[in-house]
């Protein structure tokens, strides 16, 4: 068999591959490329689909969560709450506006463990960020209250959670702004760089629509120093035909994942787990393992590639050694960091692969 890679864009692309095309050489005869009828119209589609008033491109996620501090006024000498075990771009939406961010343990679902939040509460505090880690959503419940509670702002990093629910409503509309992702990889991937927000606010909205293009509401009239970060055409026009199938990309997904956690058996190997009243849009299937290193070892030797997401907490990382937080600090997303690995898992992914990869994990001693 070939090999099998944790991820195949390709598959993705070629299930649709005439409704792709279609809007590409749509979108490249239009003569229009940056912000036009394409981003107007997915920003509808999408806000329609989390259940928020509006939503905003941006140029990627990284963006999209810098964004949102800024528009919240969130920088220099305040705090915000987030958990220790997210991709290091979370933590950067923080400090890119002279933030601190202060790390929370993560619970047994990968997400960040409401019961450890309030203890970090100090007056610096001004916001929580949730991290709704792998597609799954996070607690929501009792991280809405207490925000209400002590009166901070809410913001979501959906960037690997497109359509996941807590008790039925979408994450992305639960906090002051959601803050997303298409890169390429993600449930609702681009060909290329994307983003955006969502937030019921329209004055946020506003704000984020002027901070985008360089500042300015007006061509050529700047009110502040903003950025560049939008989304542009093409990819708009290709993300509108992926988000109408986003329910039976979901679907296969779900179907991929059941599977897994039916037929893998090793006592080796935690699987993953749902939490009650969230649900799962398995942008990675998950497992944890002791001997971790020696089974992606062992994996890689039977042709399946697998990745660590993430080996390095943004706490341990270089990039964040100025913190001062030394090892032995989050003991749980340390652990996490050397156990965690994610399995090949994308939409048209074979039987005969789903197969080989759980026989060999079942092999494994
Ligand atoms: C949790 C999380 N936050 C933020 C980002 C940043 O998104 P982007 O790569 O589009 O900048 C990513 C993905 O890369 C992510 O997985």
């Amino acid at each position: 068999m070939e090999k099998i890679v944790p991820n195949r864009l390709d598959r993705g692309f070629f299930k649709y591959q005439k409704e792709f095309e279609d809007k590409a050489i749509e979108v490249l005869r239009s003569g229009w490329y940056i912000l036009g009828k394409e981003v107007e119209a997915f920003e509808e589609e999408f806000a329609a689909y989390v259940g928020t008033k509006y939503s905003v491109g941006v140029g990627n996620g990284l963006d999209a969560l810098y964004l949102a501090f800024r528009a919240l006024g969130i920088g220099e000498g305040d705090e915000v709450l987030v958990q220790g075990n997210t991709y290091i771009a979370s933590v950067m939406g923080i400090t890119m506006n002279g933030a601190t961010p202060v790390f929370i343990e993560p619970d047994e679902y990968f997400n960040i463990d409401a019961s450890k939040l309030e203890e970090k509460i100090t007056d610096k505090t001004k916001a929580i960020l949730v991290v709704h880690l792998y597609g799954q959503a996070s607690n929501m419940g009792p991280v809405v209250e207490i925000c209400k509670k002590h009166n901070l702002k809410l913001v979501e990093d959906c960037a690997q959670g497109h359509g996941a629910k807590f008790n039925g409503k979408s994450v992305g509309s639960f906090g002051d702004i959601g803050c997303f992702s298409f890169y390429p990889s993600k449930n609702l991937g681009a060909f290329g760089d994307g983003g955006a927000i969502t937030t019921d606010s329209k004055e946020i909205a506003d704000t984020i629509k002027m901070l985008r293009n360089y500042g300015s509401e007006k061509r050529y009239h700047n009110k502040v120093v903003g950025v560049n970060s939008r989304l542009d055409e093409m990819q708009a026009g290709l993300l509108r035909v992926r988000l109408k199938h986003m329910a039976e990309l979901e679907q296969e997904k779900r179907e991929i994942c059941e599977r897994y956690l039916a037929e893998i058996h090793n006592d080796l190997i935690k699987l993953p787990k749902t939490r009650e009243g969230a649900t799962h849009i398995w942008h990675q299937f998950v497992i944890r393992c002791e001997s971790r290193d020696r089974l992606k070892d062992y994996l890689e030797e039977k042709g399946i590639g697998t990745i660590i997401h993430y080996p390095i907490p943004p706490h341990l990382s270089e990039a964040y050694a100025y913190l001062g937080i030394k090892k032995g600090a989050l003991p749980i997303t340390e652990e996490y960091a050397e156990t965690v690995l994610s399995i090949p898992l994308y939409n048209g992914m074979t039987s005969e692969e789903q197969s080989y990869v759980i026989e060999a994990l079942n092999s494994y001693v």
